[in-house]
């Protein structure tokens, strides 16, 4: 028998991928959502949870051999009002410890608890590539993201094997700062994010999913993994390189600045603006192998998918 892997938030751009992917391998797959919905797929099922009123369907953590951690409020969908931070914090941190707690007073046999964090952690570049041992930054997204892996790597204290991987920007069309990108050069608009020099650490989806599913199965992945490809770009350099592949020559560069993004988006400009370079040397030393180590390749994959639909 296949192992069962339950996935938090595991509607999500990462996580319907990464159920495709497993049940392509074998597995049997349950979402834990807080929507209900209904499987035709024997191998899928879902489990309904609402962790803000601390409800969870502890029959579908019984059948569990690992707990995939990828619920939370989307961080690029809203403006960062006070009370829509509180949100993306606690649906990533509350929910972490109803994990817990409902892991610690049901008998279960989860042997592995792997979880997202994002590159957000170490805050901006500052002349050196962030490694995973570096300390958290003094801001929102590095106190966020220190106290969410706080509340994942409690589950130690049960005897779990704890993996947590600090995702960089996921290059998909599906979803994510890719489809924002893509919608201004529909029209010929190339648009960099201020002046464009700041680093952007990214990944394509599918070597992210392939680094859940390493961490599945290597028991010598544990603790924190960045989960970014090797060759971190500029956001001059993706948003050329897309509308280059996407366009050919037909595009006009437009330099959204500073100022307006303030505006347009609010405190969340900050983290657009931000540079993030953060080192993969950690997840290549397990002798996991990136299907998409360069950005073109990875931007080429994504367009020529798309285009197939
Ligand atoms: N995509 C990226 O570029 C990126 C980069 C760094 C880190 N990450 C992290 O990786 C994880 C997965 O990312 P993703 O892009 O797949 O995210 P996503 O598409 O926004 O999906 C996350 C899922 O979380 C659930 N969710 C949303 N709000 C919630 C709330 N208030 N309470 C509980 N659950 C809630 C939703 O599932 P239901 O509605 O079914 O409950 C949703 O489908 C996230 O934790 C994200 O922070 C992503």
């Amino acid at each position: 028998m296949m192992d069962t892997v339950l996935i938090t938030g595991g509607t999500g751009l990462v996580g319907q991928a990464l159920t495709t992917f497993l049940l392509e391998k074998g597995y049997k797959v349950i979402i834990l959502t807080r929507k209900k919905l209904r499987s035709d797929d024997p191998h899928l099922q879902y489990a309904l949870w609402d962790p803000s009123r601390k409800l969870l369907d502890t029959t579908a953590l019984q059948q569990a051999d690992h707990i995939i951690h990828l619920a939370g409020a989307n961080v690029a969908d809203k403006r960062w009002t006070t009370s829509r931070k509180k949100e993306i914090a606690d649906s990533r941190i509350q929910s972490a410890r109803l994990l817990f707690e409902r892991l610690r007073d049901t008998p279960n046999k989860v042997r592995k608890v792997i979880s997202a964090s994002a590159t957000g952690y170490y805050g901006a570049f500052n002349g050196d590539v962030f490694t995973e041992t570096d300390p958290p930054a003094r801001d929102y997204l590095g106190n966020t993201c220190k106290d969410w892996e706080d509340s994942i790597r409690q589950m130690e204290t049960l005897g779990k094997h704890v993996v947590i991987l600090r995702t960089g920007l996921v290059l998909s069309l599906k979803g994510g700062v890719i489809r924002e990108f893509y919608q201004p050069l529909r029209l010929g608009f190339a648009t960099i994010m201020g002046g464009g020099e700041q680093w952007v650490s990214w990944i394509h989806l599918q070597d992210l999913v392939r680094i859940y599913y390493a961490a599945i199965v290597n028991d010598q992945m544990q603790g924190a993994y960045n989960a970014v490809a090797p060759h971190p770009v500029t956001n001059k350099d993706l948003v050329l390189s897309l509308a280059r592949i996407a366009k050919g020559k037909s595009f006009v560069t437009m330099h959204v600045p500073a100022f307006v993004l303030q505006v347009a988006v609010g405190e969340m400009s900050v983290e657009v603006l931000k540079s993030v370079k953060v080192s993969s040397e950690k997840i290549r030393q397990t002798g996991f192998q990136f299907s998409y180590p360069e950005v073109e390749e990875a931007l080429e994959q994504i367009l020529s998918a798309a285009r197939k639909k």
